[in-house]
Order: C-alpha cells, then sequence, then structure tokens
C-alpha cells in the first residue's frame, strides 16, 4: 500500500456571472475565483482492500460514487487505463458542506492530484483539470486554483493577478441551497446588476485590493428567497459594520465572505458572527501553485 495526504483548499467567488442558458442544460459562466487557506485535508491509500471508496465519518457525506472524491478517483483509472482496484480516500472536513465554496469539487481535485503523484502517471495540471471536468463544474479550477478567471461551464481558465495580501472571513448561514433550483431562478428571473468583470481585472491587475473589493458581485444573490436574501444581507451589513472593504455571497452559496485589510478586524468580525452562526472562519487568500504535497 502507498498512501499521500495533501490539502484540498477552498473556494470563493470574488464575482459570478452569468452571460446565458445552453443548449446542454448548462449555464455560461464569468466568475473570477479565488482560493483561500482554508482546507479539507485529503489522505489517499492507494491498495487498501474493499474498491474504490470514501470514508469521513460523516452520515451525511456518501462513501461511493456520489461522492466528487470517488468520481474523481474513477474518472483518473478510466482515463489512465490504470488497473489498480483498491482506494481509501479519507476526508477530513473542514469546508462547510453544500455551501458554495467548492468543499466537494476541491476534494475531487486533490484526489486527481494525489492519484497523478502516487501513481507515476506524469499528467499535467490541464491534463488533470480536463479529467475533473466530467466530474464537476468548478473540479478543473479547483485543480489549477489560484485566482483565474472562469468561462464557459467554469472549465475554461484564465490565471490572473492574486489578489493582494488580505483577511478573509467566511460565515456560512443554516439554509442550504439546491444549485440546479438557482439556476432555474435565474432563468426565471429579470436581469439586473451585473458585476463589472473588466474592471475588477483591471484591479487584480494593478493589485488594488480596495478596487478588487468594490466590484465583488454574485447575479445569484438577486434570485434567492426574501427570506434568504435578508439573512445574506445581514452577514454582509455585519461584515461591513466590522470593517470589511467589501462583502459578497459566493458561488451558489449561501456561504458569505468579507475581505478586510486588518487581522484584528477581521478576528472581531469571527467573533461577533460566532455569537449567531456555527460556521464562521477567517481565512487568507492562497497565491501562487498549490500547497505541495505531503508524503507520509
Ligand atoms: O457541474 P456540476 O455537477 O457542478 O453542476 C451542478 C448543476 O448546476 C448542473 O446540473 C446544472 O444544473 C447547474 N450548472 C449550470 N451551469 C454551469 C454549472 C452548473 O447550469 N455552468
Amino acid at each position: 500500500m502507498i498512501s499521500l495526504t495533501l490539502p484540498a483548499p477552498a473556494k470563493i467567488n470574488l464575482t459570478l456571472d452569468i452571460l446565458g442558458a445552453r443548449p446542454d442544460g448548462y449555464h455560461e459562466m464569468e466568475m473570477v475565483m479565488q482560493s483561500v487557506s482554508l482546507c479539507d485535508t485529503i489522505r489517499l491509500d492507494l491498495g487498501f482492500a474493499g474498491g474504490v471508496r470514501a470514508s469521513s465519518g460523516l452520515q451525511f457525506l456518501p462513501n461511493d460514487k456520489d461522492n466528487l472524491a470517488v468520481a474523481a478517483a474513477l474518472a483518473f483509472r478510466k482515463a489512465t487505463g490504470q488497473t489498480w482496484r483498491d482506494l481509501l480516500i479519507t476526508i477530513e472536513k473542514r469546508i462547510p458542506v453544500c455551501a458554495g465554496t467548492a468543499g466537494g469539487s476541491s476534494d475531487a481535485a486533490a484526489v486527481l492530484r494525489g492519484l497523478n503523484e502516487l501513481t507515476d502517471a506524469g499528467l499535467s495540471p490541464q491534463a488533470l483539470a480536463k479529467i475533473g471536468e466530467e466530474v464537476g463544474s468548478d473540479v478543473p479550477y479547483c485543480v489549477l486554483g489560484t485566482t483565474a478567471l472562469a468561462g464557459g461551464r467554469g472549465e475554461a481558465l484564465t490565471p490572473l493577478s492574486p489578489l493582494p495580501p488580505c483577511w478573509i472571513v467566511l460565515c456560512k448561514p443554516r439554509f442550504s441551497i439546491s444549485t440546479p433550483a438557482l439556476f432555474r431562478a435565474w432563468d426565471r428571473g429579470k436581469r439586473r446588476l451585473r458585476p463589472d468583470t473588466k474592471g475588477i481585472l483591471l484591479a487584480l491587475e494593478a493589485g488594488d485590493l480596495v478596487e478588487v473589493t468594490r466590484r465583488m458581485f454574485n447575479v445569484f444573490e438577486g434570485v434567492l428567497l426574501p427570506t434568504q436574501q435578508r439573512e445574506i444581507e445581514s452577514i454582509k451589513t455585519a461584515l461591513l459594520t466590522a470593517g470589511a472593504l467589501g462583502a459578497a455571497m459566493s458561488g451558489s452559496g449561501p456561504t458569505v465572505f468579507g475581505v478586510f485589510r486588518e487581522k484584528a478586524l477581521a478576528e472581531s468580525a469571527v467573533a461577533l458572527l460566532r455569537e449567531d452562526y456555527e460556521e464562521v472562519f477567517l481565512t487568507e487568500p492562497l497565491s501562487g501553485p498549490l500547497p505541495a504535497l505531503r508524503e507520509t
């Protein structure tokens, strides 16, 4: 048996825009994505008897191919033509589940990167991202990280200048949102506000944190149910009152994030939000290549 442990970082959407519905049932996206330091930990034990399966100790996470991490392992084996039978994927979960922060997609991406290493397959990150496409729309981004513009279904990636150093507070409200239902609500809804994607790309290039945070926006916020919208707004207001430069919902929600220049302000926002919410995290943006793999 050979083993490897590696981190699977969460992501936030600095912007999320939808350009239109596509004939294949997906939507054409334009998103500025950012990896953050909040990570799940993935351990791969290749050759551990019992077939390909996941273990997380969490009842609500599937252990079979319905878990994106297992789906990624099966997709990797098929794409490489490898013949191994047994793989145990142990997931230590920290990223909130079904929360718009790509927890499942990042676990899947870590499995692809890890298996590439463990089996000496020698695939490029781009080839791994391509395998990830069939697992989920956010998986290719999670393979490559760290600051990127995502187009197409989410798989057309352009690396961007890093987000300037800052502190990012994540807060997950108690409700969950179904991603397909949110896309259907967007299909039915009126097109109102849109993010200034060009402007945020220029602000990133200039390394101007204030201009970046002014342009953070997610079109899904406009199609939430009124009760959900009220809760998102109240978390954003709490973050801004605590000194955030900007705040927005991430992905298909419901996680809300605020960007702070000062660590002390971010810490006080965390303390305040923890009075009302269980899942509140202080994170930093990741830059450069995704964290190195750790041999065990
Ligand atoms: O690709 P993934 O499995 O993450 O997508 C989940 C669902 O989200 C899809 O079945 C589709 O309904 C919706 N989706 C979409 N357009 C995208 C990505 C996802 O409509 N670009």
